[in-house]
Parts: structure tokens; C-alpha cells; sequence
């Protein structure tokens, strides 16, 4: 039996790390129940008791919670704050100024330096450029970048001046960024020429130019731009300026605007499971208050002598929890990469860690899984090719971690000294709510343990009642934490009923995922979303957005996306397509998929590409004319069909839906 087998067959559990755990924040398993006990005994006095800790207040608040209005929630509401201020100022008046804030790796291998002083010097200049432009507190300012120290800037600068900013991911099409435009009422959108990655440079500002053209945007008055590559770009004149020409004249001083703790950092879109993607409204002083602690704690984060890395964008809440504010708010020193992690070869991470001694790194089970295939292939790009000796503490998020990746982590990466840390959380939660801790928590690959102190977690049936551990069931949170959501932009009954549905009781906070606890210690391992939503490369998906942009291509009558789950990417998009015109066959239909491919990737992004279509005739549907979706998933999947087909009105469909293209 294989090292991995048996750690698979006894569910093997790996004691936290000796190099960690001594001199770790929460320190061994009486720790971590003490804290946790605080939190039961006393939910407003441990919350009031953190936040005071660890963020520094302009006016301290006198009320902790305010639930006369549930599930619209209030932290902190009368206590006023600046984040950015948090992240970058208090660390220079403490006399970090020449300490680096981010150690910056282009996709070419050039690296710079930006010191916390450096930081506030280019935050508190743009953010005056963008005072000039007349964007002020409460306006929405949309920023579609790459990973860039601009990125980091242009959000730390809305934030000074009291603007919410809402980033949308590089990779996002034309029309994505016109939805997200429109519905959050952008007043400026922040962009680049272009971005680079792996060697070739990809545009942005004229997908932005086609956005704002698409029309809705009208309140869109600045587009600003980072010059990148100084690749060729349309301009439009009064409404475009360079970055780097409106900052030029401007005061290395801000007076940063003093908002409540409830005032919206930040909207981030994410994909549900109907309709179009919702904006996740999150508030300055929770969300920063969760993101500062939670590096303290499940990272262990110690300023003074850790190098952190996050390889998610910032275009995703990864990005924003665990780049542009979690590590700043503690005055930790980051890397942040603008590249792909298989260019100039996929020992690029191994390389990075080596080379910038990087001691805690956190990144998607996706990127390991095709990592570890790339170094089965060339030794020269495994992980042991490399000094990874500064390593000590290693984390993932995204999706569930399958135990194979897990201990490949752990053995090949960390050496089997550092703790895999997988961490539960989603873009509503703001910040990690289940996750080992590495001083702590004992581990089992494929389980994230435990909830953090505080963070009320449980598994219920459909009525809402908790189920007993080893039994699956929904995973919600009972009470509200301080990073949570706090709505939907402009759509508070969306929020309601997608997060606090009346079936539980319209109080416990649903998840949308579903969990089983184990008998014997109450961890809980994650078993995928229960609603219509894909976890592709760790990245949500909501399989109705991907049904409309298909069926919005004139050749497509009908389709259905269902998910597969697939060795690298976690799950694959599959589409069942029916066309306008007869089923096609041979290259015809090679030739139509890859058309279809590309209509998605223009839709939404080419990250919402399906893998596989299959053409039929028709979609398996029930008499009363409803698509069996059961069905779609076996065929997917490549399983022999064993349910009842009986109320099938088609079933010769299936042949034709199993073939793959
Ligand atoms: O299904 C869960 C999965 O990712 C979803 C959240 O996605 P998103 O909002 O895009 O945020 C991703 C980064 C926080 C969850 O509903 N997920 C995330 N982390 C894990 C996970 N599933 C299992 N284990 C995890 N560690």
C-alpha cells in the first residue's frame, strides 16, 4: 500500500506542526476551546474585545451588534474608522515606513519593492486624483486591472476617500463588465492598456471601451488608465487620462475620510445559482476586522519576520480579504505575482517561494493538482528541485481539497513540516470561517477542521433542524458575524431569500454548501454546493448565467449546463445542446462546439467555457416538460444511466447526449 493509501484508508490525522505550534497566536487545542468558550459565553463583549484589539478606531464604537432589523445586521455602527488608513498609516507612524508592504514579481521576473511609505505616498496621491475628478464618499468606482501594486493602490485609494470600489476580474468579457457597471451605478472605472500574462499581453482597455460602449454607463465619467505594456489603445478625450499623468502634481499627503464601520468597502460580484451575478456588499469595519484577524490567527501571521504569499487575483474576495487588506491591515510584508504559475515553467511558484523566502503560502487546490501533474512529468519543475526551507505554514481555498493533493502538499512542498491549512469560507463570509489552525488543530486531508472562534457553524436538514454528526446535511451559520454580507446591491430581497431563506427560519445563514460532520470530532468536510452552482478552478459559476449566454446565440435552441467533476480544474462545465437546426455530426459539430466555446468566453469570460457540449435533438424532459438534470449529471459524468427513465418522454435521447465534444 502506498504512503498516500493508507493515509486515505485511515483517515490519517497529522499532528499540527512542531515548527509552529509553540510559538503559534492560538497555541494547542485549550487555546483555541478558551477562545471559542469567550465567544459563547459573551458573542458582543469577545467581537467589541477584537475589534478594539486589533483595528484603530478614529471614534470608538458603543454598540457591538444591532439585530433589530435581522438579517440586515449592524456591527460597530457609531464607530468610525478609515481602512486605509489602518492598513498603510498606522504602520508608518509606527515607524515601519521603510519596512516592504509588497515585494512585486512581474510576469517577466522583475521584481519591486513598494515599502509601506512608498504605499501611502501612492495611495494618498491618487487617492487626491480621484478627489479632483470629484469622486467622493459613497460613489462606486468599478476597477477591471491585472494583479498589479496599481490594483492594490487604486483600491487602498478608494477606501481613503470613502469611495466603494468593486473590482471585476481581469478575465471577465466586455458585456460581464457592462452588467457589473451598470448595476452598481460606476461613476469611474480604473483600467490598464493591457495585462501580462505567461509572456503575451492581453487587452483590457479596449474591452472596457466596448463595455462602457454596450450602454447603461452613462454615469461613467473618468476612465483611468495604467500604463503596462504601452501597447496601442482608442482614447477617448476628457473622459480618459493616464494613471501616471494625474498623480504627477498631486500631494503626498490625504486627509483620509473618517467613515461608520457599516460604510460599504467594497461590492464584489459573484455567480448564484439564478439570474445574474449578485453584488456582495461588505462594510469597512467588519470586513477589516476579520481580515487582519484571521491572518493572525489561521495564518499566524507575525509581521516581523513573515513573508506571506496569496496567489489568487484581486479580482476575486481571495484578493481582497488576503491581499489588499488582511496582510496590510497587520503590517505584514506580501509577494504578489502578476503571472501564471506555469510560465516560464511550472516551477514558477517553487522558484518564487526560493527566491523571496516566502514562509506562508496560500493557494487554490486547482493550481496544486496541475502542478503535481507538470512535475510527474519534468523533475526539473517538482518542488523538491528547490529550496523550500523557509516554508512554515502552507494553506488552500477555493473548492475541497482532495486527500491525494493534500498530501502531496504537505510532503512534497511543505516537507512535511508545515500544516496544510484548508480554509472554508466564500466571497458572503469575507474572511476564513472553518479552517485548522496551524498551532492548534490536529489535520485530516480533505476536512477543514473546525470553525474559527466565533464563527457559529453547524449542519441542519431542510427544516432547519441540526443533524446529527456523521450525517450530511446543509452547512449554515447560526449567528452573524462581523464580516459577513450585509446585502445584495439594490436587491435586499435577494439577499434575504438566497441567504436567509424562511424554510430555516429566515435567521440561520445558508451557505449554499453542503457538509457532514464527523462522529467522533465534529470536523467537517465540504461536499460541494447544493444549489446550481459550478466550483470551476475554485472559481463559482452559476450553470443558469452559462444556459442564458448559450441559448443567446442565434444557432442554439435550448441548453442545459450541468458540472462533471474533473482531475485538475475540480469540476468541468458540461453543455447539452440542442441547435435551431438539425443535430450536427463529424467536424460539423467539432466545428459548432468550438463556435459555441467561443460565444461563452465573449458572454462571460473564457473561464465559463464548457468543456464538453453534446448535441441531441432534444434534452431529456419529464412528461410535464421539466429537464431531468439527474440524467445530464450521469451522462456527464460518463455513468451508466440506473435511474427510472420510465417518466421520460425521450429516452433515445440519451444515446446521442453521452457522446463528448
Ligand atoms: O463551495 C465552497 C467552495 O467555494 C465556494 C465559495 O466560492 P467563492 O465565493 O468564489 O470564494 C472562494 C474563495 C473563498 C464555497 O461555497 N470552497 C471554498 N473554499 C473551500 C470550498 N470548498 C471546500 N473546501 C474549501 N476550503
Amino acid at each position: 500500500m502506498s504512503a498516500i493509501e493508507s493515509v486515505l484508508q485511515e483517515r490519517r490525522v497529522f499532528p499540527p506542526s512542531e515548527k509552529t505550534s509553540a510559538s503559534a497566536t492560538i497555541s494547542g487545542m485549550d487555546a483555541y476551546k478558551a477562545l471559542s468558550a469567550e465567544a459563547e459565553r459573551d458573542y458582543e463583549g469577545f467581537w467589541g474585545r477584537l475589534a478594539r484589539e486589533t483595528l484603530a478606531w478614529k471614534k470608538p464604537f458603543t454598540k457591538v451588534l444591532d439585530e433589530s432589523n435581522a438579517p440586515f445586521y449592524k456591527w460597530f455602527e457609531d464607530g468610525e474608522l478609515n481602512a486605509s488608513y489602518n492598513c498603510i498609516d498606522r504602520h508608518v507612524e509606527a515607524g515601519h515606513g521603510a519596512k516592504n508592504a509588497i515585494v512585486f514579481e512581474a510576469d517577466d521576473g522583475a521584481v519591486t519593492n513598494v515599502t509601506y511609505q512608498d504605499l501611502l505616498t501612492r495611495v494618498c496621491r491618487f487617492a487626491n486624483a480621484l478627489r479632483k475628478r470629484g469622486v467622493k464618499k459613497g460613489d462606486r468606482v468599478v476597477i477591471y486591472l491585472p494583479m498589479s501594486v496599481e490594483g492594490v493602490v487604486a483600491m487602498q485609494a478608494c477606501a481613503r476617500i470613502g469611495a466603494t470600489h468593486s473590482v471585476v476580474f481581469g478575465g471577465f468579457s466586455s458585456k460581464s463588465l457592462n452588467e457589473r457597471l451598470v448595476d452598481v451605478g460606476a461613476v469611474a472605472l480604473i483600467t490598464a492598456d493591457e495585462q501580462m500574462r505567461g509572456g503575451k499581453a492581453l487587452p483590457l482597455k479596449s474591452i472596457a471601451d466596448e463595455a462602457l460602449a454596450a450602454g447603461g454607463c452613462e454615469a461613467v465619467k473618468d476612465v483611468i488608465v495604467y500604463r503596462r505594456t504601452g501597447g496601442k489603445v482608442a482614447w477617448t478625450e476628457g473622459r480618459d487620462a493616464w494613471m501616471h499623468e494625474i498623480v504627477e502634481n498631486e500631494s503626498d499627503t490625504c486627509e483620509p475620510e473618517w467613515v461608520s464601520a457599516e460604510h460599504p468597502l467594497f461590492i464584489l460580484y459573484t455567480s448564484g445559482s439564478t439570474g445574474k451575478p449578485k453584488g456582495v456588499q461588505h462594510s469597512t469595519g467588519g470586513l477589516l476586522l476579520w481580515a487582519a484577524q484571521t491572518m493572525k490567527w489561521t495564518f499566524d501571521a507575525k509581521p516581523a519576520e513573515d513573508v506571506f504569499w496569496c496567489t489568487a487575483d484581486i479580482g476575486w474576495i481571495t484578493g481582497h480579504s488576503y491581499i489588499t487588506y488582511g496582510p496590510t491591515a497587520i503590517g505584514a510584508t506580501q509577494v504578489m505575482f502578476e503571472g501564471v504559475p506555469t510560465y516560464p515553467n511550472a516551477g514558477r511558484f517553487w522558484d518564487m517561494i526560493a527566491k523571496h523566502k516566502v514562509t506562508i503560502f496560500y493557494t487554490a487546490p486547482t493550481a496544486i493538482r496541475s502542478l503535481i501533474k507538470a512535475s510527474e512529468a519534468d523533475a526539473k519543475v517538482h518542488p523538491k528541485s528547490y529550496d523550500l526551507s523557509s516554508l512554515r505554514i502552507l494553506g488552500t481555498v477555493g473548492e475541497p481539497i482532495n486527500p491525494e493533493a493534500w498530501v502531496w502538499y504537505y510532503e512534497n512542498v511543505g516537507g512535511a513540516r508545515c500544516p496544510v491549512i484548508d480554509t472554508w469560507w466564500q466571497t458572503e463570509t469575507g474572511g476564513h470561517m472553518i479552517t485548522p489552525l496551524p498551532g492548534a488543530t490536529p489535520l485530516v486531508p480533505g476536512s477543514c477542521t473546525l470553525p474559527l472562534p466565533g464563527i457559529m457553524a453547524t449542519v441542519v436538514d431542510e427544516t432547519g433542524q441540526e443533524v446529527p454528526n456523521g450525517q450530511g446535511g446543509i452547512l449554515v451559520v447560526k449567528r452573524p458575524w462581523p464580516s459577513m454580507l450585509r446585502n445584495v446591491w439594490g436587491d435586499p430581497d435577494r439577499y434575504k431569500k438566497s441567504y436567509f431563506p424562511e424554510e430555516l427560519g429566515g435567521r440561520l445563514y445558508l451557505a449554499g454548501d453542503g457538509a457532514v460532520r464527523d462522529k467522533e470530532t465534529g470536523y467537517f468536510t465540504i461536499m460541494g454546493r447544493i444549489d446550481d452552482v459550478l466550483n470551476v478552478s475554485g472559481h463559482r459559476l452559476g450553470t443558469m448565467e452559462i444556459e442564458s449566454a448559450l441559448v443567446a446565440n442565434p444557432l442554439v435552441a435550448e441548453a442545459a449546463v450541468v458540472g462533471r467533476p474533473d482531475d485538475t480544474t475540480g469540476e468541468a462545465v458540461v453543455a447539452f445542446v440542442v441547435l435551431k437546426r438539425s443535430r450536427p455530426e463529424g467536424d460539423e459539430s467539432t466545428k459548432i462546439a468550438n463556435e459555441l466555446r467561443a460565444w461563452v468566453a465573449k458572454e462571460i469570460g473564457p473561464i465559463a467555457k464548457p468543456k464538453d457540449i453534446r448535441f441531441g435533438e432534444n434534452l431529456p424532459k419529464t412528461r410535464s416538460g421539466k429537464i431531468m438534470r439527474r440524467l445530464l449529471r450521469s451522462l456527464a459524468k460518463g455513468e451508466e444511466i440506473t435511474q427510472d427513465v420510465s417518466t421520460l418522454e425521450n429516452p433515445a435521447i440519451l444515446d446521442q447526449l453521452g457522446e463528448a465534444r
